[in-house]
């Protein structure tokens, strides 16, 4: 039997944030989530979340998460420190037989491959605890692992107990844990707070654990913890290196990775150019062949093969294939675009299903649309969808063109093959094959002097 504990009842302190530091997002997951996913793939029985600085906002992040195996939340309060955490375990976990692995809440970059290799030691090698170490050039902040040649452990103290020398040691812990829990359960009740921080330490538990041994990571960066913002930017710049690279093996050019981020859910087809500057977040599905940027943003949204996106926003948005975005144009959330579309400069459009082979080139705003193929809206066009209360539909009929500065009042349809006269505002209906015009008449009076 497997029990994995997850550590995030800290308010994390260092952080300065209103957050919990267990809520703080890297490349779109947070901390938490990302933990729990480190370890998925174990197949745990059990999986406890130990909460409780801001316990409810952190319970409420993971709501439907946790899978085939639901989570349990224990609550720690006050926070008197890891080892008084772990004891919270003593009650629900009595009777367990089997390994618990404990995982601090605030390791975000491990290896799911790493911890099913500490598994793996723990259980041939019959230890009492596994833990994962590292060798860190600077060592800082960490706690500091001593072992003898053979990996067995004899104990852990943190940097702010440690003497000089004992600080010279560069072999830390990473807060990854494997006991056994029967044993684990027998020695928690015996720690002590004795420590700089007069704090509970399940640190401690590997004194009085026998035997007791450790397993180095070759990566040192999977067991980064984060305890202030510049860990978390360093963290993020890891998983943004590993994003990057992953899809750059998997065909995608990036003319200046650096400056791009992608998100987990992020997915390039073949052949992919991503110019300088651009951005993918949440669930960013990109077809083959597309060319994105410089400078553009692409949040939760699907374009097809062949799309070309510059200096534009995409936003909860559909793209079918061959379309052209931009420059500056906005895609909201609801956007559909058919195939070989083109949206131009200063254009934004929300809620809306463009047909295939439309045309929005210049400073309109499309909201609540319904266009059918090879509709041009000229520029300046303006679906006024709202009327301070309610939003409007506005239907346009297939091969319709809207002339410069036209405003379509909502509700209101176009039928098909309509013309609408330049600088029209239109408040009614118009049939199929109509032009309509919606402005005053122009008045010319020649040879006219000043009075
Ligand atoms: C801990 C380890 C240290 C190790 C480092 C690795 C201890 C005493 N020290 O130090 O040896 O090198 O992690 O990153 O364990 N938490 C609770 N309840 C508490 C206190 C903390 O749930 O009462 C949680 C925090 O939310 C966090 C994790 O435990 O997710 C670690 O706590 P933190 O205070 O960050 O420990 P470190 O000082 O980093
Ligand atoms: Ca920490």
């Amino acid at each position: 039997m497997l029990a994995v504990a997850v550590l995030a009842a800290g308010k994390g302190t260092r952080m300065k944030s209103a957050l919990p530091k267990v809520l703080q997002p890297l490349a779109g997951a947070t901390l938490v989530e990302r933990v729990l996913a480190s370890c998925k793939g174990l197949q745990p029985d059990r999986q406890i979340l130990i909460v409780g600085h801001q316990a409810e906002r952190v319970e409420q992040s993971l709501a439907g998460a946790g899978g085939s195996c639901p989570l349990e939340f224990v609550l720690q309060q006050p926070q008197n420190g890891t080892g008084h955490a772990v004891q919270q375990l003593l009650e629900p976990l009595a009777g367990f037989e089997g390994e618990l692995l404990v995982l601090n809440g605030d390791v975000p970059l491990l290896r799911e491959q790493t911890i099913a290799e500490l598994l793996e030691r723990h259980r041939s090698s019959g230890a009492a605890v596994t833990l994962l170490t590292a060798r860190l050039a600077d060592p800082t902040g960490y706690g500091r692992v001593f072992a003898d040649g053979d990996g067995a452990v004899s104990a852990i103290v943190e940097h702010r107990d440690c003497s000089e020398a004992q600080r010279c040691n560069t072999l830390i812990n990473a807060g990854i844990y494997c006991f056994n829990w029967t044993q684990l359960a027998a020695v928690l009740p015996q720690l002590r707070t004795d420590n700089d921080q007069g704090e509970l330490y399940l640190t401690d538990t590997v004194a009085m654990l026998s035997p007791a041994m450790h397993v180095e990571v070759a990566d040192a960066d999977e067991i980064n913890g984060i305890n202030d913002r510049l860990q978390l930017a360093q963290c993020e710049a890891v998983i943004q290196e590993r994003l990057r690279r992953h899809w750059m093996e998997e065909g995608v050019t990036f003319v200046d990775p650096g400056s791009c981020t992608l998100s987990d859910g992020t997915r390039f087809g073949r052949d992919v150019v991503v110019e300088p500057q651009c951005h993918f977040r949440g669930e960013a599905v990109i077809g083959d062949g597309c060319r994105i940027g410089p400078g553009s943003l692409i949040d939760n949204s699907r374009l097809g093969d062949g799309v070309e996106v510059l200096y534009s926003v995409v936003r909860d948005a559909v793209v079918a294939g061959d379309c052209a975005i931009g420059p500056f144009a906005q895609l909201r959330p609801g956007a559909e675009l058919a195939a070989g579309c083109r949206v131009g400069n200063f254009v934004e459009i929300k809620q809306s299903r463009i047909g295939a082979g439309s045309k929005v080139n210049h400073l309109s705003y499309i909201g609540d649309a319904e266009l059918g193929e090879n509709v041009n809206v000229g520029a300046g066009t303006i679906t006024a969808n709202y009327d301070g209360v309610n939003k409007h539909r506005t239907v346009i009929g297939a091969g319709s063109k809207t002339g410069a500065n036209s405003v379509l009042v909502a509700p209101i349809q176009l039928g098909a093959n309509v013309t609408v006269g330049a600088g029209s505002t239109l408040t009614k209906d118009v049939p199929a094959g109509a032009l309509a015009l919606g402005r005053a008449k122009q008045l010319v009076k020649e040879n006219w002097q000043m009075p």
